[in-house]
């Protein structure tokens, strides 16, 4: 599977992680990506440095906190600091993720202008060229989004020679942006079929199943950033799905799998307005209906992924219910497979010992009673359940 391949498929998801900025951030990382792309190609960097700039692009604003509205409303003190803590996070989110070339702290510096009045104080060269095209590319898809004129775009980046971004890089966006193409390639029609990245020959670009689980645990501390009552979420479910998987003597590409399943089985939640997932009193029946379209979301995302069928069964299945009670599609026990029995109790676990706003993480016996519960109403499988009860409620 080609590295890059597999994070494209989710760069709609990555999209909606600024979603609660006063911006339509619609197809914001992937025209980043596309924009910085472009550029590397006009400083002529080897295809290498291109195919890992893609990346780098596509996952530059992972570090967004969901939290922090000051990045956007606050003081210009008080954005700077946002912005520091946006990048140090982002650069701590990306550390295991498998870059093919030798690049250090690109999305640290990521917001570091050209005359050292960004975070950090870092100036001209010594900023790193990877985060300069991604500052600038960043820059440019804003502006686009705020559907300014193409002159409006141009002048805005051109105002900023010297402060905030490089002359060469001034100039080569002027040289990119004069083709008439650049702009019908970034509109939201066409961006997603034009923001490609080299194919390289490079070996480290094609990834076994094993080798996606590190990218996956990152994609689940993106997931699980986007709310204070989700941290560690998918992150711990996708460990107990390995467990659970040792438990059961499942071979080591199954067990990848449902590891795989269980760290990406709510990236769909990244969908969920912010505003519906942190409110604090009852939903209404519309905003419920928001929440439970979630893992079908998530099917969309992973059924692009060559290899993934399996998975995006299982990972989509997460609120199933045996008696047919559950969501998105209402499937009966006859359509769960064991692996998405186990991925439907191990979500009900997970949830019980994480703390909410109104309560503290719950004791095993309690956990023990609700489940119970869970069996007796037909919801869960009763054997797995009692299995997944014995390895983790002690
Ligand atoms: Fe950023
Ligand atoms: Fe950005
Ligand atoms: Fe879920």
């Amino acid at each position: 599977m080609d590295r890059n391949q597999f994070i494209t498929a989710f760069a709609a998801a990555f999209d909606k992680i600024s979603e609660n900025t006063k911006y339509n951030f619609q197809n914001h990382c992937v025209r980043t990506a596309f924009i910085a792309v472009r550029l590397g190609e006009l400083l002529k960097l080897p295809r290498t440095d291109l195919y890992d700039l893609y990346a780098y692009a596509l996952l530059h604003d992972g570090g967004v906190s969901w939290h922090d509205s000051k990045f956007v409303n606050g003081t210009p003190e008080e954005r700077l600091i946002a912005k520091k803590n946006h990048s140090e996070n982002g650069e701590a989110l990306i550390k295991d993720f498998p870059f093919i070339t030798e690049h250090k702290d690109i999305i640290k510096y990521h917001h570091s202008n050209w005359d050292g009045s960004g975070p950090f104080g870092l100036s001209g060269n010594a900023i790193p060229v990877f985060s300069q095209i991604i500052h600038i590319s960043h820059k440019a898809a804003l502006l686009y989004a705020m559907r300014l004129t193409r002159k409006e775009v141009s002048d805005a980046i051109e105002i900023e020679r010297n402060g905030k971004f490089s002359p060469t890089l001034c100039d080569a966006f002027a040289a990119l942006t004069s083709n008439p193409g650049f702009w019908v390639s970034v509109s939201d029609s066409f961006i997603n079929d034009t923001a490609s990245y080299p194919i390289i020959t490079d070996e480290k670009s094609q990834l076994s199943l094993e080798q996606l689980i590190p990218i996956a645990k990152i994609i689940s501390a993106i997931t699980d950033s986007k709310s204070a009552y989700t941290e560690n979420y998918s992150a711990s479910l996708g460990e107990k799905a390995t467990v659970v998987a040792d438990f059961y003597k499942y071979d080591d590409e199954h067990k990848t799998k449902i590891t795989l399943a269980g760290y990406l089985l709510d990236i769909g939640k990244l969908s969920i307005p912010s505003s519906i997932e942190d409110k604090p009193g009852k939903l209404t029946d519309d905003e419920f209906a928001t929440v439970k379209s979630h893992p079908y979301y998530t099917h969309l995302i992973l059924s692009k992924i060559p290899g993934f069928e399996d998975i995006t069964v299982w990972a989509s299945n997460h609120h199933e219910k045996i008696n047919g009670k559950g969501y998105p599609l209402g499937l009966g026990g006859d359509d769960l497979s064991e692996e998405s029995r186990i991925l439907a109790v191990l979500n009900v676990y997970q949830a019980l010992i994480q703390p909410r706003s109104y309560r503290m993480s719950l004791p095993p016996e309690a956990i023990a009673n609700i489940f119970n519960e869970e069996i007796a109403n037909g919801n869960l499988d009763e054997r797995i359940t009692k299995d997944i009860l014995s390895i983790f409620n002690k």
